[in-house]
């Protein structure tokens, strides 16, 4: 077997905050991690193997055990219910899913849509609320769907709210707080128990 850990990171904006993060923790990355577009990245050194993924499929590589651990932001978590563990909150890439809309306008009464990345979360928050809509699923630029009137709302990530503010949206609700996640695959913690609890409790200094 062997005994590199294979990293599942998200490509994107978490990235920066991610690798700045495992450098605190005292991982020794190569600039390669600043400026490539090389998708699996060895740093034999540290005995780890790094697989640059889209956010959303971090949980699915980690799932399929094709890598053992990964960082995973709580939204996809929410939205994928992945068979994997949630060992620590890393407290970075601060943002929360929210629903948005134009201002002053209500959801249509007959046939509410809402437009979304998240189908699964969006369609729990709505009837939780005791709302039907119809759930419309986007795979980005969501903030478009109101405003050329495919749907009444959407339901995204927030960050720092500029989206919203230059395309005239306001925030209705906002759904729940999110942060980057250390995920781990279930046969991967039994079998790398030292080298994951390892990184797991250099990470937890350093968050
Ligand atoms: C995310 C999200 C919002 C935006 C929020 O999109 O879906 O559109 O960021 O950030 P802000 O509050 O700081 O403006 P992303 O840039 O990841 O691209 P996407 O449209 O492909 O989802």
């Amino acid at each position: 077997m062997s005994n590199i850990l294979t990293i599942a990171m998200p490509k994107g904006r978490i990235f920066e905050e991610a690798v700045e993060l495992l450098r605190k923790a005292g991982y020794k990355l190569p600039p390669e991690f600043d400026d490539s577009r090389k998708l699996i990245i060895d740093v034999a050194e540290e005995g780890l193997r790094f697989i640059l993924s889209k956010p959303m499929d971090v949980a699915t590589y980690v799932e399929h055990g094709v890598a053992d651990v990964g960082i995973a932001g709580k939204d996809v978590l929410l939205e994928e219910e992945r068979d994997v563990y949630e060992l620590l909150d890393l407290k970075i890439s601060h943002c929360y899913l929210a629903v948005a809309g134009l201002p002053d306008t209500k959801m249509n009464e007959v046939a509410p849509r809402v437009a979304t990345k998240y189908p699964n979360v969006a369609e729990a928050y709505f009837r939780e609320q005791g709302e039907q809509v119809e759930i419309i699923k986007l795979n980005g630029s969501i903030e478009l769907a109101p405003l050329i009137g495919l749907s009444d709302r959407i339901v995204d990530i927030v960050s720092t709210g500029r989206t919203l503010k230059e395309n005239g949206l306001i925030e209705y609700e906002r759904i729940i707080d999110v942060t980057s996640r250390f995920i781990v695959n279930p046969v991967s913690y039994r079998i790398k128990d030292l080298q994951i609890d390892e990184m797991v409790e250099r990470l937890s200094k350093v968050v």
